[in-house]
């Protein structure tokens, strides 16, 4: 397939080589124009003078660059500097795959921007590092208008082992992307609370950790407390509310007499007594997770 792949960052780049690899034709673009060209030389590929050059010709333009401001930029032509951006290059009918960490709002915007133009616009963006995104393994998450994501899946096959279709709206690709580095970034602060804790008992990170990998962190673990709270099946209580909350202060408790601030175990603390609060005492302490109010979209 002809392809465009703009912003060869640490993901960009392993993405692009690994669409090389499996025969794509790749025309690459990007800011520091020094890693298209380490690139092109390794791969044959060709490097495009403007994100519009790496779209022109090309069946589908895939874009990995840092953050809003820089797929705005690319994309929209909306930064301060010169090159053409993506839009004004990309043929109507073909399409944009923006495989970035962005916003909803932003993903939005896009695609309003290349319906404007005729073009095609999905989100897929990706979960994994670049040691998987240059194996083909990463996780795709791909939504846009289903015919354009059949177009889509032989890419999504080279650089992903699993692509989860969700839905026609773009936007909604990005809200489940960041929805699941929410998940990651909180068990990160996690794992450093609980550490801590251990070890201001003199007992190893590495030990508390082998005990978790036989328990808690057992994959069927957590997909049991994750198919529940999707679910909002808190009945009847493997483990009661009341006795969440209890441990949650035993955890704060021994952690204070060790000295040690537990700011998530404080905003937990938090969260159980309002589930109390709420009368969810009996039911299973997963029924914390569903106390905040929020609106669904239709
Ligand atoms: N790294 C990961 O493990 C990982 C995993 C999943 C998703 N992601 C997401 O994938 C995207 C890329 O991440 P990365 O790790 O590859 O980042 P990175 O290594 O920091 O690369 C950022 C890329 O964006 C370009 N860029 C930044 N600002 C720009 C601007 N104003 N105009 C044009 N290009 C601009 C950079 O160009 P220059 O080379 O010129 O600086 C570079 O190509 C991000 O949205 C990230 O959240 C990352």
């Amino acid at each position: 397939m002809d392809l465009g792949f703009i912003g060869l960052g640490n993901m960009g780049y392993a993405m692009a080589q690994t669409l090389l690899r499996a025969g794509h034709s790749v025309a690459l673009w990007n800011r520091t124009r020094a890693r298209a060209e380490t690139l092109a030389a390794s791969s044959g590929a060709r490097v495009a003078e403007s994100p519009a050059g790496a779209a022109r010709g090309a069946e589908v333009v895939l874009t990995s660059v840092a953050d809003d401001a820089a797929t705005a930029a690319v994309v929209l032509g909306t930064g301060d500097g010169e090159a053409e951006p993506l839009i004004r290059g990309l043929a109507p009918g073909a399409v944009h795959v923006s495989l970035s960490t962005i916003s909803p709002a932003v993903s939005k915007r896009l695609d309003e921007a290349h319906k404007a133009a005729g073009q095609e616009y999905v989100a897929a963006p990706v979960i994994g590092r670049p040691d998987a995104a240059d194996r083909g393994e990463l996780v795709v998450l791909a939504a846009g208008p289903a015919p354009t994501l059949d177009r889509c899946a032989p890419v999504f096959g080279v650089i992903g082992s699993r692509t989860h279709r969700l839905g026609g709206s773009p936007e909604r690709a990005n809200a489940v992307k960041v929805a699941a580095n929410f998940v990651m970034a909180a068990m990160l602060e996690v794992f450093g609370e609980a550490y801590a804790l251990a070890e201001g008992y003199g007992v190893d990170a590495a030990a508390l950790l082998g005990v978790l990998e036989d328990s808690m962190l057992r994959p069927e673990v957590l997909d049991a407390y994750g198919k529940r709270i999707a679910k909002s099946d808190f009945k009847p209580a493997g483990f009661r509310l009341k006795l969440g909350l209890k441990d949650v202060d035993l955890a704060l408790g021994a952690g204070e007499s060790a000295a040690l601030q537990m700011p998530f175990a404080s905003v937990l603390r938090d969260r159980f007594l309002v589930a109390i609060a709420r009368g969810l005492e009996d039911q299973d302490w997963s029924a914390m997770a569903r106390t905040l109010p929020h609106r669904r979209a239709a």
